[in-house]
């Protein structure tokens, strides 16, 4: 069975609600005049985006409009109660949000998540219904150090381990080299192969087949010059841009590109 690729646009911290309308008004208008893409194409917005986003795509029904989702960039692990600021799975599902991303590399460095929330926030957005997109990723240090491997593989299995072969339909994985976030310094085509290889043996090994369908996309510094050939690789099914995504052309060109379509 084949992998139907995944984009994720992730937004990070920008964009007030007016940009995301005509944001959305321009990629949809991109997507109906192009060809048919044969990939999931998710927006991952802030939450103050959420609302307007989510209508733009509902209101969408052109070329491709099966294929978008709207999400967001975190959720909490509890259903409910007295954890200011924080919001449950159960709240962005009933927002309308479709996936969260989960554990990026900002939210480790700069706010102390690890792969310990990592697995319990996993666990409670599959659990509602909403689709997970897990990054894991080793930094500069560790990746100088020769331990991008080992790291990237203990943080996988801690990640992962509330999930069952049940919640690998839900399941995506993002593989994100910290070194490459944000710095225009995108992994080698051979990293991205050699490091989305070991993960795709991770997941057989904790999932069998049901972890050979899980989609892993890289991350770091991708664009729509060189998403090809970074997808091209085996076991590469698709991108998370960051920058990238925040233009509703470079987007587009990105998946038209990563797709070869
Ligand atoms: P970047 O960000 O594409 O701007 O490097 C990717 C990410 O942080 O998800």
């Amino acid at each position: 069975m084949s992998i139907r690729p995944l984009f994720v646009g992730n937004w990070k911290m920008n964009k007030l609600r007016a940009d995301a309308q005509s944001y959305c008004d321009k990629f949809c208008e991109l997507l109906s005049s192009g060809p048919e893409l044969d990939a999931d194409i998710w927006l991952s917005v802030p939450l103050t985006c959420l609302d307007t986003v989510k209508d733009a795509l509902a209101g969408y029904s052109g070329k491709n409009s099966d294929r978008l989702a709207v999400g967001v960039q975190n959720v909490h692990w509890l259903e409910k109660g007295a954890h200011t600021a924080e919001v449950s799975a159960q709240m962005l599902s009933d927002a309308g949000a479709r996936f969260s991303l989960i554990g990026h590399s900002e939210r480790r460095q700069y706010y102390g998540e690890d792969d310990e929330h990592v697995a319990l926030r996993a666990k409670a957005a599959i659990d509602n219904g909403l689709a997970a997109v897990v990054c894991v990723g080793e930094t500069e240090e560790q990746y100088r150090a020769g331990k991008t491997e080992q790291v990237v593989k203990q943080s996988l299995r801690t990640s992962l381990s509330s999930l069952s072969a049940e919640d690998c339909k839900l399941l995506n994985i993002a593989y994100e080299p910290v070194w490459a976030i944000g710095t225009g310094l995108a992994a080698t085509p051979e990293i991205a192969r050699d490091v989305h290889r070991l993960i795709r043996a991770e997941l057989q090994e904790l999932y069998a087949d049901s972890g050979a369908q899980v989609r892993i996309v890289y991350g770091g510094s991708t664009n729509p010059d060189n998403i090809s050939v970074l997808c091209q690789q085996e076991d590469v099914c698709g991108g998370l841009p960051g920058g990238a995504s925040l233009d509703p052309e470079t987007f587009y060109k990105l998946i038209v590109n990563g797709l070869g379509a």
